[in-house]
């Protein structure tokens, strides 16, 4: 079997610095658990944009296209805010979503038993939390044509298109129904049927898939707003929620602050099956750049350690040691060490983002 092969893009702001804590757990697997990976290192995003003038080089997707998995830091800041749209450091990463077909966006929220009270939500509320959202990644208004800015008369207008086939709602869907098979086998579409066409066909669908394939999956549909409402109010009713690209853009940031804290969620984004039988996959978590705070040893690499455990679950088929890896997380969380973005409780000293990588590594050591 050959070496598994992993893309790293650190990105910008705070991307390197929780990326260098992930490399000390990828190597700590390759010491001690027998899982070495080849590991390449290239630059997305603003620091693509400096070095190359383009986000993202041909070179670099030809990289992403070619390695059984890809792990993400973050992209963007205040710097590259005026330049023009086509060379945004954003574009890097949705030419990756996007080039690479990564139709199918998991966004788990779960609240760690030990961060309960920070969410802005009772304990009761949140404790024990787990759920997981699937945001279809590659159509939607985020790419549908037309788009752009015309003019009209004498005023402009800013265009975007709501735009999903048959065929890209069908996969999605499915993928929500194998995800539920794994879990608490119960799904809740969300989209905007009351008022939207694209809504319409994305619940008679999804209603389709599961009544052919999937009938032993309790599903539900409901409005978006309200979803975003019912997720406030009582988030334990749901297992997978399926959405669109914006709606599920929005309702996955609403569900990452249940949990309390933005620092703490990976999210995984799947394609189709490779040659290898692995699907194309990019990794990353799901807060940004945080540009305020880069360089100062404040960033919590937790979330960006979390998105390389999906990727040992998703693509290399090693749910134990995604296990192992989770529960070393859930140990230093325990334990009472908490980076800035974690503090609250008195009298807790926060640790550094190095610190934390560390304390996780220990934590690996101790499972053995
Ligand atoms: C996300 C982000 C991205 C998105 C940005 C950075 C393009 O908000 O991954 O949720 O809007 O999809
Ligand atoms: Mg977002």
């Amino acid at each position: 079997m050959t070496t598994p092969s992993l893309l790293i893009l650190p990105g910008d702001g705070i991307g390197p610095e929780v990326m260098t804590e992930v490399r000390k757990v990828i190597d700590w697997f390759g010491a001690k658990r027998g899982l070495a990976f080849d590991v390449s290192e290239d630059l997305v995003g603003g620091a693509a944009y400096d070095a190359h003038g383009t986000p993202l080089t041909d070179e670099t997707m030809e990289k992403a296209q070619n390695v059984d998995a890809v792990l993400l830091g973050a992209v963007g800041g205040p710097k590259y805010d005026n330049l023009d749209f086509s060379v945004k450091p954003e574009r890097g990463l949705l030419r990756l979503r996007k080039e690479m077909d990564l139709y199918s966006n998991l966004r788990p929220a779960q609240c760690f038993d030990a961060l309960a009270d920070f969410s802005s939500l009772k304990r009761d509320v949140v404790a024990g939390l787990d759920i997981m959202i699937i945001r279809e990644l590659t159509s939607g208004i985020y790419f549908g044509e037309p788009r752009g800015i015309i003019e009209e008369g004498n005023e402009r207008v800013g265009i975007n298109t709501q735009r999903y086939t048959e065929s890209e709602i069908d996969r999605v869907a499915r993928s929500a129904f194998e995800m539920a098979r794994r879990r608490s086998n119960k799904v809740c579409s969300m989209e905007k049927a009351n008022v939207m066409e694209s809504g319409v066909l994305w619940r008679e669908v999804v209603q389709r898939v599961h009544d052919e394939d999937y009938p032993d999956v309790e599903l539900t549909h409901m409005y978006a707003d309200a979803g975003a409402m019912q997720l406030t109010r009582w988030p334990k009713q749901f297992d997978v929620i399926v959405t669109d690209n914006l709606f599920g853009d929005m309702l996955s940031d609403l569900a990452a602050m249940l949990t309390g804290s933005l620092g703490m969620l990976p999210s995984a984004s799947l394609g189709a099956p490779m040659a290898s039988g692995r699907p194309k996959a990019l990794y990353e978590p799901v807060h940004g750049s945080a540009p305020d705070i880069a360089g100062q040893g404040k960033a919590n690499p937790l979330a960006c350690i979390l998105s390389f455990a999906m990727a040992l679950r998703y693509s290399f088929d090693q749910g134990a040691e995604a296990d192992r890896l989770e529960a070393a997380v859930q140990a230093v969380l325990a334990k009472g060490l908490r980076t800035p973005d974690l503090l609250g409780e008195e009298g807790v000293e926060p640790v550094t983002t190095v610190e934390m990588g560390d304390a996780v590594v220990t934590a690996l050591e101790e499972s053995l």
